[in-house]
């Protein structure tokens, strides 16, 4: 019962689809749609009932605030009670783009967007369907990425569909989405603005535009205590338990030896240079060490590749955290429920 617009090239059909999933938005029903990021399931963000149909949808806590989607500057300014210059020139230098601002909400949007919070996540997204959606709905959109919560983000349509058929009323195609991990969220209601989210803008991206940025102490303390024990993660997270593996290719080789002789069923998620060196299945190449925008892009894809049936357990290299590696070794922190370092 999910309508499915497949990805076509013909603009004319483009536009019936959008015009459908528009008219569905405004009877505030949910849609999902492309970004350059990840898919966003969005509905009305001016509607309680319609955003309410988005937490319901995904089964998400009702405390998690969502981020809204604007065409134009103009939607922003609808939304909050005041731009600050900082965001002002975020807004220049990155917009249409993966960068989320958090900003003092004036109380337009619906409370359950923000989740009672005093607060609001507003962005641009850099994708021609999401910005035609937007302008034909003629109304922001909340949308947060359209998987079942605690589930890898959508970056095909085909994973928005096996995860919300029939949940939602329907899904616009765009093809695979681009940069394939969320957007930078950062607050800009401080004087320094902080970032909450790592995502596709990176802090070097932002220190060349701000004097100065800081990072939520929350995110560095994951990432300097990495062994949480009898921590259950529930974000990002593949059929299979993850492993997230910190050392050098000869430790992880050690570590996935191991496993087969305890008789594990084993799935790999490695680099092209760390892929090289073994002769494993199943194994899923991400792309080049050097490349982490290529890590980035197909991080989601690789963490549903592996079913539940097919393997125990997953084992990931970790990344750089420099650039865009930061986020992803975000997200992998999360999806993890082991981390093991060489000592
Ligand atoms: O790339 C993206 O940002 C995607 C696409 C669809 O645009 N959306 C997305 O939404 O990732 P979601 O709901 O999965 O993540 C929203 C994040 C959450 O971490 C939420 O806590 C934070 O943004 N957020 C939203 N509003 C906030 C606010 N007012 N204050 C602090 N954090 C906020
Ligand atoms: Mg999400």
């Amino acid at each position: 019962e999910t309508l499915l617009w497949k990805k076509v090239n013909d603009p004319a059909e483009i536009d019936g689809s959008i015009k459908e999933a528009a008219a569905l938005l405004q009877e505030k029903q949910v849609v999902a749609f492309p970004t350059e990021t990840v898919y966003g399931l969005g509905a009305d963000a001016t509607e309680e009932e319609a955003v309410q149909r988005i937490f319901e949808a995904k089964g998400r806590p009702s405390d998690n605030p969502l981020i809204v989607h604007v065409a134009d500057r103009r939607q922003v300014e609808e939304l909050v009670s005041e731009i600050p210059p900082m965001a002002r020139q975020l807004m220049d230098q990155f917009w249409p783009g993966p960068l989320t601002l958090v900003l003092n909400s004036n109380g337009t949007a619906a409370e359950n967007v923000t989740a009672g919070l005093s607060t609001i996540g507003v962005r641009m997204p850099d994708h021609p369907l999401a910005l035609t959606l937007l302008r034909v709905a003629g109304k922001p959109l909340a949308a947060p990425s359209a998987n079942r919560s605690g589930r890898p983000s959508p970056t095909t349509a085909d994973h928005v569909y096996q995860d919300l058929d029939g949940r939602i009323a329907g899904i616009l195609d765009g093809g695979p989405t681009g940069v394939g991990l969320e957007s930078t969220v950062i607050d800009c209601t401080t004087e320094v603005p902080i970032i909450l989210r790592p995502g596709g803008i990176t802090k070097e991206d932002l220190e060349e535009v701000l004097p100065q940025v800081m990072i939520d102490p929350a995110l560095a303390n994951e990432k300097e205590k990495p062994k949480s024990p009898g921590m259950k993660y529930t974000h990002y997270a593949p059929e299979s338990p993850l492993w997230l593996i910190d050392g050098k290719d000869e430790f992880f080789m050690r570590q996935l030896d191991q496993l087969k002789v305890d008789g594990k069923r084993v799935g790999v998620i490695a680099s092209d240079e760390l892929a090289d060196q073994m002769d494993h299945q199943p194994l899923i190449r991400c792309g080049s060490r050097t490349q982490l925008r290529q890590v980035a892009e197909r991080l989601y894809g690789a963490l549903r590749e592996f079913k539940k049936s097919d393997v125990d357990v997953i084992l990931c290299e970790s990344f750089p955290e420099k650039g865009v590696g930061a986020a992803i070794m975000n997200r992998l922190n999360k999806a993890a429920v082991k981390k093991i370092q060489t000592c």
